[in-house]
Formats: C-alpha cells, sequence, structure tokens
C-alpha cells in the first residue's frame, strides 16, 4: 500500500501513522517530498488489513493499494490458461476445442428437453442447458419444475450423452442440483451471494459463474476468487451483459469483458449471447463477435417453439437458428485457430 500524505503535513502527523503502519503488520518506509511525503508500506495487501483506514488520520490524503485484490485467479505467475474437465474429463472447457452449451431457458416438459436436447447434439452442441430453479423477478411467474426438472434433464442426459448445466438458485438445493449437474450454474442474480458460492466450490464440481447485473469486472473476479478459495479450481466466467442506459437490448454485453477476464485471468470465459441482449434476432452476430473475441465458448437459450417459452421467450432461437449460427461461427473459429 502507498500513503499519500496531505502538503506540508507535520512530523509528528506522519510519525503516528508510520507507528500505526507498524502496528498493522507492516513495514513502513518513508519518501519525504519538498511539499508532500509518501510512505510505502511493505507487507501481502491481500492477506492483512488493508490500511485504506488510515485515510482517517489528519495528515492522510490518500492510501493507495499496490497489489491486485485476487490472487489465485489471476493470470500473474501463470502462463497456461485453465482447462475444465467436465462430466469426469470427457469434455474440456479452454482448450482449443470451442464448446457450445444449449437448450431451453427453463425445462418446461420432458418432452420439450427431450426434443431440445436432441436437436441441438444434432446441431453440434457438446452440453445441454435448462434450468429448473428459475431466478424470476415476480413471484407469480413460472418459477421452474424444481426437482422435477432435473429429473427430466437426467432423462436428456441418459439418451444423448450430453452433460448437464443447470442453474443453481439456493445454498439448500446445492446438494440436490450437485446429483444431477454436470455443471454448477451460478446466475447473474447470485454472483455474489457468497455462501452459495462457498457451497456450489464445495462439491468440487464445474461452475459457470455468471457476471452480476451491474458487476463491475473486479468483482465478478473476486466472487470467482471465493470458489478457487474453496479449493475448486473448476471455475468458468460467463459474460451475459450488464445494465446500461441502453433500451435496445435488455442487457448490454460487454465483450471487452472477455478481452479483460482473459488477460487478468487464467480461467476459460463463456459468453451468454441470450442473456446478453435479450433479442432472438441478435445472437447469432453476437456469437459471432464472441469467437472473435477469444471467448472459449457458448451458453445459448434454444427452444422448440420460443413463443411459447414459460421464460425469455424473445431471446430463445429455434433449433433451425441453432443450426445456422454453429455454421455461421465455424470459419471465424478456424480463423483464432480453433474448432467445434
Ligand atoms: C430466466 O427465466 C431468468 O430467470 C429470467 O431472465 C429472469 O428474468 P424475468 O423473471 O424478469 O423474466
Ligand atoms: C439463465 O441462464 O437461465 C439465467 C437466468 O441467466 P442469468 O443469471 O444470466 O440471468
Amino acid at each position: 500500500m502507498i500513503i499519500v500524505f496531505k502538503p506540508h503535513a507535520p512530523k509528528e502527523q506522519i510519525d503516528a501513522v508510520a507507528d500505526e503502519v507498524r502496528k498493522l503488520g507492516y513495514e513502513p518506509r518513508l519518501i519525504t517530498g519538498v511539499e508532500q511525503s509518501i510512505c510505502a508500506c511493505i507487507g501481502d495487501e491481500r492477506s492483512q488489513h488493508t490500511l485504506e483506514t488510515l485515510t482517517v488520520f489528519p495528515g492522510v490524503e490518500q492510501v493507495m493499494r499496490v497489489q491486485k485484490r485476487y490472487k489465485l485467479v489471476s493470470r500473474e505467475g501463470r502462463s497456461s490458461g485453465t482447462v475444465v474437465p467436465v462430466d469426469g474429463g470427457k469434455l474440456k472447457i479452454g482448450g482449443r476445442k470451442f464448446h457450445v452449451m444449449a437448450g431451453p431457458c427453463s425445462v418446461e416438459s420432458q418432452e420439450q428437453i427431450l426434443s431440445t436436447a436432441r436437436e441441438v447434439k444434432a446441431r453440434g452442441a457438446t452440453i445441454l442447458r435448462g434450468g429448473a430453479f428459475k431466478p424470476r423477478t415476480s413471484p407469480y411467474e413460472f418459477q421452474g419444475l424444481k426437482e422435477e426438472g432435473l429429473e427430466m434433464l437426467a432423462a436428456a442426459k441418459a439418451e444423448t450423452g450430453l452433460p448437464i448445466i443447470t442453474e443453481v438458485l439456493a445454498e439448500k438445493d446445492v446438494a440436490l442440483v450437485a446429483r444431477y449437474a454436470d455443471i454448477l450454474q451460478i446466475g447473474a442474480r447470485n454472483a455474489q451471494n457468497f455462501a452459495l458460492l462457498v457451497a456450489a466450490a464445495q462439491t468440487g464440481k464445474p461452475i459457470l459463474l455468471k457476471r452480476g447485473l451491474s458487476m463491475r469486472i473486479e468483482e465478478w473476479l473476486l466472487a470467482a476468487e471465493y470458489i478457487l478459495n474453496e479449493g475448486n479450481p473448476h471455475v468458468m466466467l460467463c459474460e451475459r451483459g450488464i445494465r446500461t442506459f441502453e433500451t435496445y437490448t435488455r442487457n448490454t454485453l460487454d465483450l471487452s469483458a472477455v478481452a479483460i477476464a482473459k488477460q487478468e485471468t487464467h480461467l476459460p470465459v463463456i459468453i451468454d449471447p441470450s442473456q446478453g441482449c435479450g433479442r432472438a434476432d441478435l445472437v447469432v452476430a453476437l456469437c459471432k463477435g464472441a469467437v472473435a473475441m477469444g471467448a472459449d465458448g457458448l451458453i445459448v437459450e434454444v427452444h422448440p417453439n420460443p413463443a411459447e417459452a414459460m421464460s425469455d421467450g424473445a431471446q430463445q432461437v429455434t433449433p433451425e437458428i441453432f443450426g445456422g449460427l454453429m455454421k455461421a461461427i465455424e470459419p471465424l473459429l478456424a480463423a483464432v485457430d480453433r474448432s467445434l
């Protein structure tokens, strides 16, 4: 940490701060300037008191961090990217192969999830998505089929072999959802539910961590840090759009987050174009952008009849459009040396 003193701060004020710095476990190194002095505080900011509280001392102008607040997710000191094994290592996310997770927003019936699973598999998806526990804005809207929905997902996996990604909404449901899910999805609304992150991490299952609706990238990476800190390295970051002033789209898909997350961390990055814009007509374009930006995969909402979907119908594409999407990203994948 660096402490910047106010211009002409008296020596006794500076000494009092240095004493406090020592008391808090850092080694103070004072640099006396003509007008202003600074104090470099030697110590690990991530495992100690952060010293930001020292702005309460009268002579202190500001306290600045030197280290990033995350360490386990950090790219620093780690050249290779994390590869997340899914379903006992049958699939690996983060390598050269690009993975597309696809399926309906919500599991609505056995027939719906089975037919969608068959359709998306035939078009190249490698993982089946489907929500059984739905985080709805209104308590009156469809909340998901819960355990019955998980059983339907399991039946779809049994027939198609597609591993399952599904959302876990609450800490109390972690063990139940983990019995069915190959990847636990932590949704945007729960991205900073730290107790849920810890409980999900402790299952050892791969986790797809969505970015919260108004989350800064640092907060998202610190949420991922909670999972790694529990000893679970199998984390994927998922950018799904953030709230902005724009009204043409439901959310603003932040593709710059792919480049930043790749620069800052070693974790695979997945794009959700469906939540990302809330419009089926934009999904293909956003998927192309995601590939070009260097994402490791996509999670796309596909419904056999979006007009009758029980949640998020406007952003779900039909299996036919999904097929076109898979074809459209192929040349782009080749251009970035990846393949389906
Ligand atoms: C999907 O069903 C999500 O829960 C959904 O995006 C939440 O948004 P809504 O309940 O406002 O439709
Ligand atoms: C979803 O994928 O079903 C979902 C609710 O996504 P998000 O958490 O990104 O809103």
